[in-house]
């Protein structure tokens, strides 16, 4: 008898390594998917299509599922509303749904580690209204991973900052100084997987990134890629008032344009913010046999390629 379980975002950049190795284990997967066929050659994987916002869908993809991974997201928008939709509704919607399903008794909600400064963006402010839902859902075991800033293959968000480093150009949108965590996906993936599996449900907010001590900063980030690639890597800080300029232009545009933009004036506070570093020790002991294991040095030459 399989053990199944629901995950939204299977889509998402993280949700497609997510899916592949909940499937690779033996979890029977009931998937959230806008469109349908998505992948079909992964054994296990039953798709259901639909949105956010269609409880119906919900109430489908969550019945007969013993754990919901809530990963769907709004990571790029033109307003509040974009976000709220998806985030905030959308993780309302879920939430209902699994506390419905009778045989669903875990939930885990892939948050961000931006839901700790609210102030600074529509996407931050989202992430933190959502997290304030789960109280209201008394009768699940529930659990919040917020995420610092998350790598691997396929990824779209980081992929410019990684590209320019081929032509020895490392991107700096905030303070060269400004720390932050990273994790790859992979090791977030091994963690999200150990949750599933825990014996016993973990309960709580977990920040996750890669257990660098201190995170990273620009300059580590440059020294780091001129190490591994063996040619000078240098920091171009990209002057806060172009930044914000292109930022509301971009956000003109996609009004203009109806697109939904990821360089935004909530995103340049956000990268202007001095600390987004975090502490994994709590996780690690709550996830017996979790820890990450890949090491930015080592898939960096990959990123630079892709
Ligand atoms: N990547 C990071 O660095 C990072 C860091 C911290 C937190 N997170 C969080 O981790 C989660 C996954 O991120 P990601 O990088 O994988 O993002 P992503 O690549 O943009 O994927 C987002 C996923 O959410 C789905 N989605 C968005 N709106 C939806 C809606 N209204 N109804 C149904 N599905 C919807 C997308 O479906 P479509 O394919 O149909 O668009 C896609 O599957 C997000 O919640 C994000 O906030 C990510």
């Amino acid at each position: 008898m399989f053990r199944t379980v629901a995950l939204t975002g299977a889509t998402g950049f993280i949700g497609r390594v997510l899916i592949a190795k909940l499937a690779a284990s033996g979890w029977k997967v009931r998937a959230l998917a806008r469109r349908v066929p998505f992948r079909q050659d992964l054994p296990l994987v039953e798709w259901i299509c639909g949105d956010m916002n269609c409880d119906s869908v919900l109430c489908d993809l969550v019945s007969g599922t013993e754990a919901v991974i809530h990963c769907a997201g709004a990571i790029r928008g033109k307003s509040w509303d974009d976000f709220s939709r998806t985030n905030v509704t959308g993780t309302r919607n879920i939430l209902r749904a699994a506390s419905g399903a009778p045989s669903c008794s875990r939930f885990l909600f892939i948050s961000s580690l931006a839901a700790r400064e609210p102030h600074l963006s529509w996407y931050a402010r989202s992430k933190f209204e959502a997290e304030q839902l789960i109280p209201g859902f008394s009768g699940l075991a529930s659990t919040v991973f917020r995420p610092a800033a998350v790598y691997g293959l396929g990824d779209k968000a980081m992929q410019p900052f990684f590209q320019a480093m081929r032509y020895g150009i490392l991107l700096v949108p905030g303070d060269p100084g400004n720390r932050f965590g990273l994790i790859h996906v992979d090791d977030m993936v091994a963690a999200i997987h150990n949750w599933l599996e825990a014996g016993q449900p973990v309960k709580g907010t977990y920040e996750i990134d890669d257990g660098t001590s201190g995170g990273y900063d620009y300059t580590s980030i440059a020294a780091l890629a001129e190490q591994v690639l063996s040619r000078p890597v240098h920091c171009l800080q990209i002057p806060l008032g172009g930044i914000r300029m292109l930022a509301r232009f971009n956000l003109w545009l996609a009004h203009l344009l109806n697109y939904a933009p990821i360089l935004t004036p909530g995103k340049v506070m956000e990268f202007q913010h001095p600390d987004w570093t975090c502490d994994i020790s709590s996780l690690k002991r709550e996830l017996a046999g979790w820890s990450p294991v890949t090491k930015l040095e080592t898939v960096l030459p990959l990123l630079v390629r892709m």
